[in-house]
Parts: structure tokens; sequence; C-alpha cells
């Protein structure tokens, strides 16, 4: 039977005690770790939130009774301990913060008992995720867990000390909204009130945060959630959380100085390090050039050369095809894999066609100078020593081109290149390395629309010295849009906004929006701006990839209390769940297919 902790009041966290605490009478409270019995002598750990402590129940020490009692304990019971630290008897256990000491009890109450759970509440668990997911509450238990929402909570405390340090302002805006164009899928809510109708899920506080500009709030910040419906990632959520700013009177090295400082911060004051400032900045145009990847990882070298020039004039027809239609032809050499067997290779072929290649072309230099390569039949011998001068290549490279549309050499190889850094062993999890990457294109084409669309929002200012190409050549113009990048991770983004009438309309037109389009979609935020808007600019961080890195997890699962999975249902709670038809009734609505 549970017992009650009436007079009981806790003195310490388990692993708060230490040596300095020798001859104090104490009182924890927390779980059963695990419990040995030596027949006389019972070894109980117990643990809470900040570790572990072993409390001894010794003959001779403490009661028969008491003894006894330690000795029905299970795995994950709750209890409350009051004895005496003590240096420990036996040998020191250096896995242990309180290796060096232990309790011995006066006092056990069994507060509250525990069915055997599903899983040994551990570190580094080897159960399935499936199953964690199920019994997050149990999971969460697990010290690895523990630390990552610790570090989490400490990551946003920080944050709000900082900004309002820096004289922001943490304002809330509504989650029932209507639809906001960040260009992923909405949430939708069915209003019951005005049936037919529905509000969306924010996808950012975007329009919130400008308003709040013009309202002449001059520094916003929120640790916002903010709702999606995208497939899922390992590093992205459904439901995720920002740290999104907005800032008046400001251009782009405003934002990045405050967000520098605030970055410098948190790594310092929790992982303890030292980011060098100012963080490097690349722009879009360099970064896709030399890492094929608008959001590269800087921890390694291995990048792109482009040798469009040195295969123009050669027979091979995929080389010169892809020239010929407009595109390059580029590679990346991955130094001492010449030796790569020839299976290894294929399977970096299928990996590249993933990626949209058509094939992938190698060569590999043997230590003996010769080249073994997939197309050296097609290419004259001065022309393969060319190619391999251009790419830098020695005795012993591997060296491997993409040709094609710009658009897809890129992604292939910037895809192969980070697969061939987790193969070579290039990433250090221990290592930070931040990029700015700035001068993002204003719009990318998108195919399947057949128009151009925003590639942050269509509230992102053009660089002033592109604007005369928007009308005759819209894909060249650069926005004052910046992305910050941690170790080939895009941790957050932001751009200086549109406040000119002119300019907002231009976009809209070159976006295929009619006048009514966007007055219907954003139209209080374009009359607002009729009332004095302020030149502004912002930022927001996805706080769970942030923290992932910080933590070294590789999931954003791994720093979030309860997320969802794939499929963003909710293991737990079973969300999303069937509603009663009475609910469906009152909000008018009627389910016309799916499963029930
Ligand atoms: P953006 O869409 O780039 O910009 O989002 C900002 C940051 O949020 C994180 N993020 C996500 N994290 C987890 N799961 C997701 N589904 C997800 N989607 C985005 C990323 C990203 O860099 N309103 C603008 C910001 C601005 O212009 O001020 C915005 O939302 O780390
Ligand atoms: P093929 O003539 O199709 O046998 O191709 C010769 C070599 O070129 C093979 O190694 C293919 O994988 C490679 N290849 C084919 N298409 C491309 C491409 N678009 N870019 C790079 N290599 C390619």
């Amino acid at each position: 039977m549970a017992e009650s902790m009436q007079g009981l009041k806790r003195t310490h966290r388990c692993a708060e005690l230490s040596a300095a605490n020798v001859g104090e009478t104490v009182t924890i409270m927390g779980w059963v770790q695990k419990n040995r019995n030596k027949g006389g002598l019972v070894f109980v750990d117990v643990r809470d939130r900040s570790g572990i402590i072993q409390v001894v129940f010794e003959e001779g020490k403490s009661e028969a009774e008491l003894i006894e009692k330690a000795a029905r304990l299970r795995a994950e019971f709750v209890v409350a301990v009051v004895g005496k630290v003590e240096k420990r008897s036996g040998a020191v256990n250096e896995n242990l913060a309180t290796g060096e000491i232990e309790i011995i009890p006066e006092q056990l109450r069994i507060l509250s008992e525990s069915e055997t759970p599903p899983f040994p509440i551990e570190e580094n668990s080897r159960t399935k995720e499936e199953v964690r997911l199920k019994y997050r509450y149990l999971d969460l238990r697990r010290p690895d867990l523990q630390r990552n929402l610790m570090m989490r909570s400490k990551v946003a405390t920080l944050t709000r000390q900082f900004l309002a340090d820096e004289r922001f302002f943490e304002i809330e805006t509504p989650i029932l909204i209507g639809s906001t164009p960040e260009g992923a899928r909405d949430y939708l809510v069915p209003s019951r009130i005005h049936q037919g109708h529905f509000y969306a899920l924010p996808q950012s506080p975007q329009l919130f945060k400008q308003l709040l500009m013009c309202s002449g709030y001059d520094r916003y910040f929120q640790i916002a959630k903010c709702f999606r419906d995208e497939d899922l990632r390992a590093d992205r959520q459904a439901e995720f959380t920002q740290i999104d700013m907005e800032l008046s009177f400001v251009d782009v090295d405003d934002v990045i100085e405050v967000n520098e400082r605030l970055l410098a911060k948190l790594f310092e004051e929790v992982l303890g390090l030292d980011v060098e400032l100012p963080i490097p900045r690349m722009t879009w145009q360099e970064a896709m050039d030399r890492y094929g990847s608008d959001k590269p990882d800087i921890r390694f070298g291995m990048e792109l050369h482009d040798v469009t020039d040195t295969v123009r004039d050669c027979e091979f027809a995929v080389f010169k095809g892809a020239v010929e239609n407009g595109g390059s032809v580029r590679g990346i050499n991955a130094k001492g894999q010449g030796g790569m067997p020839r299976k290894k290779i294929d399977k970096l072929v299928s990996f590249a066609k993933d990626y949209g290649a058509k094939g992938l072309a190698y060569i590999a230099v043997q230590e003996d100078g010769s080249l073994k390569s997939s197309f050296a039949k097609f290419m004259k011998d001065e022309e393969m020593s060319a190619l391999v001068a251009a790419m830098e290549g020695e005795k012993g490279d591997l060296l491997l081109f993409a040709a094609d549309k710009n658009k897809v050499v890129w992604d292939v190889l910037g895809a192969l290149r980070l697969e061939l850094a987790r193969q070579m062993d290039l990433l250090d999890k221990n290592e930070y390395k931040f990029l700015w990457v700035t001068e993002f294109p204003l719009f990318e084409w998108s195919e399947e629309q057949n128009r151009y669309t925003a590639m942050h929002h269509p509230f992102t200012m053009p660089m002033e010295e592109d604007l005369e190409y928007i009308d005759s050549d819209p894909g060249r113009v650069r926005a004052k849009a910046y992305d910050i990048v941690l170790n080939g991770n895009e941790i957050g983004g932001g751009s200086v906004r549109i406040f000119n009438p002119e300019i907002q309309n231009k976009m809209f037109e070159v976006l295929g929006f009619t006048q009514e389009q966007a007055n219907e979609q954003f139209g209080f935020l374009l009359t607002a701006f009729k009332y004095g808007v302020p030149p502004h600019a912002g930022l927001a961080y996805g706080l769970d990839r942030l923290v992932m890195l910080m933590a070294k997890e590789e999931s954003i699962r791994d720093v979030i209390a309860f997320p969802k999975v794939k499929d963003a249902s909710d293991l737990m709670t079973e969300a999303p769940t069937a509603v009663d038809p009475k609910q469906l009734e009152e909000l008018g609505l009627a389910v016309v297919s799916g499963e029930e």
C-alpha cells in the first residue's frame, strides 16, 4: 500500500549530494533504479532527475524491518528515504557522480508502487522507438532524454533573457488564424459558428509579427508553436517550435549582428563553447557552386569542381549533351577512395540516381597512376588527363562526375558529398561550424505550377541592385534573405521585408497573384502598410533543430517531449482520432472518405 509523505520534506536531489554532505541526515525522494539483495544487505539505487544515489540497508546499521521492506522494492517504485550520508564502505563507483558516498537509512517509505515497466529505464536504450513513444512518460524518465529536455529549457530561458536585455518584447500571436503563406500545407480547424469556414493553424507568426512592427513595438520575439502539414523527417515535425523575432529600422547586418551574439551566448552557456564571431557568410550562389547545397556542411572540404569547360569539346555524349542543353558537368574528389570496390561504387551510382541523376561517371586513379573509369572509352587520353588535373586528382583518388541541368548536378553532388563524408567518417559531432547563407534568389521556378514562386515568402525584399531585372529576368533577382546554417542543417532563416507598396505589387504580379487574390489573402497586411510601416526585418530559428544539434542527437524527436511519428500520429494518445458523429454534426461536417 502506498504510504504518504506527510511529515517528510525533501532536503536534496539525489545527485546533488556529495562528500561535502558526509555526516548530514538528509531526505531524498525518487524512483528505484535497481535493488540488489545480498541477504541481510540490500543496495538500493534511487534516481531522480539529478541522477542516482546508493542507499545501503545493512544488518546492524538499519532495523530488520527496514531491511525487509527494502528487499520488497522493485524497479520504478517511488520512495522516500531519510538517512545519513556516509563515505562508501565498499569501492568507490567511478561511473556515478555520487560514487564516493552512500546513504545509511533511518526511514524508508514506499510512496507508490510500479508494475514492471515495458522497458528498462536506462541510458542508451535499445528498445524500439515505437515502444518508447507509446510509453513516452517512461521514456522521458531516461537520463538522456531528461538531459535533452533540460538543455532545451535552458536554451529557451537564455534566449528570453538575452532578447529581453536587447529590448525585445515577448508578444503572443494567435493560433486560430487565416492561412499564412509559408508554402507548406495548412492544418485546418473547422468553425462551429461559421459553418463551412475554417481557421488555419499558423505555419509561422510571419504576418502578425510584421503587423506588430507597424504597431510600433520595434523589437518582438516569441517562442512560437508552428504547424505545417508536410512529410515528416528526422529534422521535421508537424508541429514544431520557432524562436521568432522581428526588428524595425534595421537591415541585413543588424539582424545578423544581434543573432550572432545570441548564438554565441547560447553555445557558451549551454555547451561551454566559444563561437568565433563574426560567423562566416557565403552567398547562395557560392554555396551552390562550392558545395551543391544552400545549407553546406563546412566541417569538411570535398568541394565541387566545375569541369564544364574542360569537357566541353569531348566526344562523351553524356557530358557533351549536358553542356549543349545549358547544364554543366561537375565533380567531387573523394580523396584516397580510388581503391573502392566496384560494388561500393555501384551503390554510390544508385544513391546518385535516388537524387535525380541519370548516372554517375567516375575515374579511379590507381596507385600506379593508371585510370579505371566508366567512360574512358569515349575520351581521348589527353582529355582524361586534363579532367584528372582539373579535379586535382592524385594517385588513390576517386573522382565522381554528374552531368545535367545545374539544379540536378548540385542536388546529386551535394548529397553525394555528405554521403561520402559519412562513409569516410569526416563528420565530427563535437565540431560546430556556423555559416550565414545570404543573397538567396528571390524567386524559384516551379515546374509543377508553371510559374515563379517565392523562395522565402512574398514579403521578402529584393536586393536594390537587382530590382531592374524584376520584369525582364525575375530568376536573376536576389533577395535580402539569409539562412543560418549549422553543420549542414538550416537552423534558421529570415529576410528584410518589403515595406514599399510598389515593390510589393510587383512581387505579387511576378508570382501571378491578381490584385484581388492578394487582397483576399493579405488584405489586412496591405491595408496596415498604408498607415505608416517602418522598414523591418526578422528571422526565425527552428528551436527543435538547434537543440537537436546542441544535444548531438540525430532526430528532433529526441529533443521534443511528446513528438509525432512519420505519419504525423502520436503513438501515446493515438491522435488523430475519429470523433463523435455529434461533434461533426455541430460543425456541419460529414466525412466522405477515410477509415473510421
Ligand atoms: P522558415 O520557414 O525558414 O521561416 O522557418 C524557420 C525555421 O524553422 C525551422 N523549421 C522546422 N523545424 C521543424 N519542423 C519543421 N517542419 C520545420 N519547418 C521549419 C527551420 C527553419 O529554418 N516566417 C519565416 C521566418 C522569417 O522570415 O522571419 C519562417 O517561418 O529551422
Ligand atoms: P553509358 O554510356 O550510359 O553506359 O554511361 C557511361 C557512364 O556515364 C556510366 O558510368 C554512367 O553511370 C555515367 N552517366 C550516365 N549519365 C550520366 C550523367 N547524367 N552524369 C554523369 N554520369 C552519367
